[in-house]
């Protein structure tokens, strides 16, 4: 019974009773009738390691035994600790920067959220008031109300709140002379109000699985730092080897001035999200006024069981090769997933690390979801895509049945509407 649940992105009138879960383990969902689905997208991207890893598991009891949780002010503690100082380890970095201070949050838009702020009351607490941001056609950050305004109005989420939002000013990415001039001259016109630009680098995500090459970011960087205006990245769902290095700003030997994580950095298990700031954008808030500190504090921030979950995570980064995976999955993919091209009504197929996508001509692909079950596999198409997003450790048997299901329901729809 689901009479008194409320689902997302679901009109609960119409829809079609979800599906029952009792248990997950590997690549595998059980369901209470019995049945099993192979999860082809991490369920939303999160389990890097598949389900229920003994090794996270093992993790979050041991923290269990000894704190559940605390209040992050006034007091730390050492999963927090361990934790922040292991991912500024890990983060990109370049000759000017370092990301150095990590500041948690409990979802990937509340993180997004943070870095808004943090780059609004940067300015402000260096005497400037800069309180717009340039973001870019196709992305998409979060669907908190800060998160929404720099998202792609076209996406579809948010079009309820079109009244509300916050006016951004929206770019195409910079690709090639033509929209990197237009990009720069935007910076140009509206430098002194932009507090930051934001993006999903390398790969946008929800706003349509839409890639770009190292050398756009590497532009978008160099385009900030001339016009000195911060950069966002939001690695929500590229962080953690999906792109196939460990960011996607690695590729471009990038770093932003802040940077989002969420989604894959407990590796599925916990709601865990960090907010990292270089040292420049940290030094803003340290002065002698009260009122130069950054006002915000979500409860459950830096909970000790997300941050063990994490850290567990960030152990079978190191021990087990992850990043091999991702390139396996990637050349499996490519192979597996090509034939689609040629089917009439589907416009592309691309990959980039262990994300691979077929793209229809008509935004219909959510309509794809119930044969994909049928097939017994867990994949989500939405507005043009059909993509999958497999954890890293799915044996080559269980994503050539992923591939096969995406080629056959691809196949159907392409008799029927191609
Ligand atoms: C790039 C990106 N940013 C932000 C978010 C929002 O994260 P959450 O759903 O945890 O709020 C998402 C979620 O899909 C995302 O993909």
């Amino acid at each position: 019974m689901i009479d008194t649940l409320w689902l997302p992105y679901t009109q609960m009138a119409t829809a079609s009773p979800p599906l029952q879960v009792v248990s997950a383990e590997g690549v595998r969902i059980t369901l209470a009738d019995g049945r099993q689905l192979i999860d082809g997208i991490s369920s939303w991207w999160t389990a890097c390691h598949g389900h229920n890893h003994p090794h996270l598991r093992a993790a979050v009891a041991a923290q269990l035994e000894k704190l559940p949780h605390v209040m992050f002010s006034g007091f730390v503690h050492e999963p927090a600790q361990t934790l922040a100082r292991r991912l500024t380890a890990l983060l990109p970095r370049d000759e000017q920067r370092t990301l150095e201070r990590v500041f948690f949050s409990e979802s990937g838009s509340v993180a997004v959220e943070v870095a808004l702020k943090i780059a609004i009351q940067y300015w402000r607490n260096r005497g400037q008031e800069r309180h717009r941001f340039i973001a870019f056609h196709d992305g998409y950050h979060g669907d908190t109300l800060g998160a929404l305004s720099v998202t792609d109005p076209g996406c579809g989420f948010h079009d309820a709140f079109s009244a509300y939002r916050q006016p951004q000013f929206f770019a195409d990415l910079p690709r090639d002379a033509a929209t990197r001039d237009a990009f720069d001259a935007m910076l140009t016109a509206h430098g002194g109000e932009i507090a930051a630009v934001i993006v999903e680098p390398r790969v946008q995500g929800a706003g349509g699985m839409r890639c770009h090459d190292a050398a756009t970011l590497a532009e978008i960087r160099a385009s900030c730092d001339r016009h000195d205006v911060l950069l966002i990245a939001d690695e929500i769902m590229t962080g953690f080897g999906r792109t196939g290095t460990l960011f996607a700003c690695e590729s471009a030997g990038i770093a932003p001035d802040l940077i989002c994580l969420s989604k894959a950095l407990t590796g599925g298990t916990l709601p865990l999200a960090a907010t990292v700031a270089t040292d420049r954008v940290f030094a803003a808030f340290c002065s002698a006024r009260a009122e130069d500190a950054f006002m915000h504090g979500p409860t459950y921030m830096a909970n000790p069981l997300a941050c063990a979950a994490a850290n567990a995570s960030l152990d079978l980064f190191e021990r087990e090769p992850r990043l091999a995976q991702v390139a396996a999955i990637e050349a499996q993919m490519r192979q597996e997933l090509e034939p689609c091209r040629a089917l009439p009504g589907v416009v592309d197929v691309r990959m980039q690390g262990a994300i691979g996508v077929v793209q229809l001509a008509t935004a219909t692909a959510a309509q794809l979801r119930p044969a994909f079950v049928e097939r017994g596999v867990w994949v989500r198409p939405f507005g043009d895509s059909v993509y999958l997003m497999p954890p890293f450790i799915i044996e080559r048997d269980d994503l050539a049945t992923l591939t096969a299901g995406v080629c056959e329901v691809v196949a159907d729809w392409s008799r029927q509407h191609g």
